[in-house]
């Protein structure tokens, strides 16, 4: 039994020095360490082994037996690791991890580009509170109580019980109007870029929050024809061609008077299309001189100052200048239509 032992050991030796992947491992296992294998059947014989050589016979097969599993134990490792398993090693010769770099999102790079076309022209950026109160959002902007935009199903009230005044998440940029007027003394140029909340039925053209900018100028003699040359301007300047504008008489609390500030339809150039709704037209903002009831409420004297103010949305701008026919892809986030700008 000892010379059989003896023959095993040096036949599994051999036969391992040969092993070269997974396969001849897992054949060598088969052969020697399973349980139909050649070590449970020695074990097997062994049980027939007189009492006298038990001890020293005992002895060898355990031997042979830690011998034949670390050298498996080994081998199987070091397959592993060169084949990639173990990632404590690593192939340097293949190519790096690519990694995804980050864009600005549209909503970001227009913004920037809407502050810049304004910055141009002396405006300053003033960033404004989403959390407001009535108010700011409303009274100041002499919009009445019974006013239908601060109805519960426009707007987001915050519970403030408990609280000296009612909260709510503004329905507009315009009550940054009010705070740099509050803030300031005229002549005041300002932008007032940000997020607004209405509470609207998702849809394609609409969300319940978006994103408007706000422009306010206030001096002395400021007219209604720099509010249209200025209109002018940025649409010229964002829109990147001469595209005609128009104003139409509208209505707002808090300018008089007030107008709806379109633009040519980029599509049709006015010839009337799906997009503009065969108008020719789309409405990008509002805009009008300040109300003289506005100054009044801040302490402005009407008779001494002037202003302009207009909002235009933001996602809304977005649209017409790109063709973006659903709201819903700014929020999105797929990657295969923010990479598109
Ligand atoms: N705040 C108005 C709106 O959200 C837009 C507007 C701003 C109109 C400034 C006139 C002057 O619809």
């Amino acid at each position: 039994m000892l010379d059989k032992i003896e023959l095993i050991k040096s036949e599994a030796s051999s036969e391992f020095a040969l092993i070269k992947d997974e396969k001849s491992l897992e054949d060598f296992r088969l052969k020697f360490l399973s349980r139909n294998g050649i070590l449970n059947s020695l074990f097997e014989e062994f049980k027939e082994v007189s009492k006298e050589s038990k001890g020293k016979v005992g002895k060898t097969l355990n031997e042979l037996k830690i011998y034949l599993h670390k050298i498996y134990d080994e081998r199987k490792e070091s397959l592993e690791s060169s084949s990639g398993k173990n990632t404590d090693s690593a192939d340097i010769s293949l190519p790096g991890l690519k990694y995804n770099k980050g864009t600005k999102h549209l909503i970001n790079t227009a913004l920037d580009e809407i502050l810049n076309i304004f910055g141009r022209i002396g405006f300053s950026i003033y960033e404004s509170d989403e959390i407001e109160d009535e108010y700011h959002n409303f009274d100041a902007l002499n919009t009445p109580d019974y006013h239908p935009s601060r109805d519960m199903q426009d707007t987001f009230y915050i519970d403030s019980k408990g609280k000296d005044k009612q909260y709510l998440l503004r329905t507009h940029t315009s009550p940054g109007q009010i705070r740099v007027m509050e803030n300031n003394t005229p002549p005041i140029r300002v932008i007032v870029p940000g997020k607004v909340y209405r509470n609207e039925a998702i849809s394609a053209r609409s969300l319940a929050f978006f994103h408007q900018f706000e422009v306010l100028y206030v001096d002395k003699n400021v007219t209604f024809r720099e509010l249209k040359g200025t209109l002018n301007y940025f649409a010229k300047e964002f829109f990147g061609e001469q595209l005609k504008t128009r104003l139409r008489p509208s209505f707002f609390p808090f300018t008089e008077p007030s107008a709806e500030f379109d633009v040519e339809c980029f599509l049709c150039k006015s010839k009337g299309c799906r997009v503009c709704k065969y108008t020719g037209w789309l409405e990008i903002g509002g805009a009008g001189m300040v109300d003289p009831n506005v100054f009044k409420i801040i302490g402005y004297d009407p008779e001494i100052y002037s202003g302009y103010a207009f909002g235009m949305g933001l996602e809304r701008t977005l649209m017409i200048k790109y063709g973006i026919p659903d709201i819903r892809l700014f929020f999105e986030n797929d990657v295969r239509f923010l990479k598109q700008f």
